[in-house]
């Protein structure tokens, strides 16, 4: 009975995480000024020890500063597992922009390598939330753009 109850819940899971578009994000509940309007990523799982290519278009309709900061935080199973907190100015030069970025609608494309560690898992995929906030600087600091969304990293 139990394994009864184990395969359709499994079952339920594998139509839910195959109707859920994986490549799709969700706006932080709050309303901030420059909106991402689209956002893909490729290789969709994403392949740990290789690179992910990231397609994202915002409409910024606020200036972004030098010393903006791009703060990601990793969640799984809803624990955080780790929080990364770069220069965004770094990441728009990659995607062929600078800082002050004024308004407008922009699409960036960069590249990021899927780290691994020696604690990974073999050939299983997991998934994982993230929350990906771009702020300008200033006391308190402005948060312009927070999206959230689900991926998936294939351990090989
Ligand atoms: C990932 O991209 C970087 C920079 O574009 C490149 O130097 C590196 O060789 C790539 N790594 C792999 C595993 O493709
Ligand atoms: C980064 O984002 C997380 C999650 O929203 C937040 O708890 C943390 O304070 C932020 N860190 C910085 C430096 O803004
Ligand atoms: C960006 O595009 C949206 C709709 O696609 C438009 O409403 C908005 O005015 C554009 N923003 C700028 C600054 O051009
Ligand atoms: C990886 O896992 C799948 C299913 O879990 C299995 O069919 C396959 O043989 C495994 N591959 C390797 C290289 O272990």
């Amino acid at each position: 009975m139990n394994k009864f109850f184990a395969i359709i819940i499994f079952l339920t899971l594998v139509t839910f995480t195959t109707s859920f578009p994986l490549s799709g994000f969700t706006q932080c509940t709050g309303t901030f000024p420059n909106e991402v309007t689209s956002f893909s990523f490729s290789p969709n799982p994403i392949i740990a020890g290789q690179n992910v290519t990231y397609t994202i278009s915002v409409d910024n309709t606020v200036t972004v500063q030098h010393g903006a900061t791009f703060n990601i935080t990793t969640y799984k199973q809803q624990q955080v597992i780790f929080n990364v907190v770069s220069d965004y100015c770094k990441n728009l030069i990659e995607g062929g922009y600078e800082c002050p970025l004024e308004p407008g609608n922009y699409t960036f494309v960069f590249s990021d390598y899927m780290m691994t560690t020696p604690y990974d898992p073999k050939n299983t995929t997991i998934e994982f939330d993230s929350r990906t906030e771009i702020a300008n600087p200033g006391d308190p600091k402005t948060i312009l753009t927070c999206i959230e969304r689900k991926y998936s990293v294939y351990y090989p």
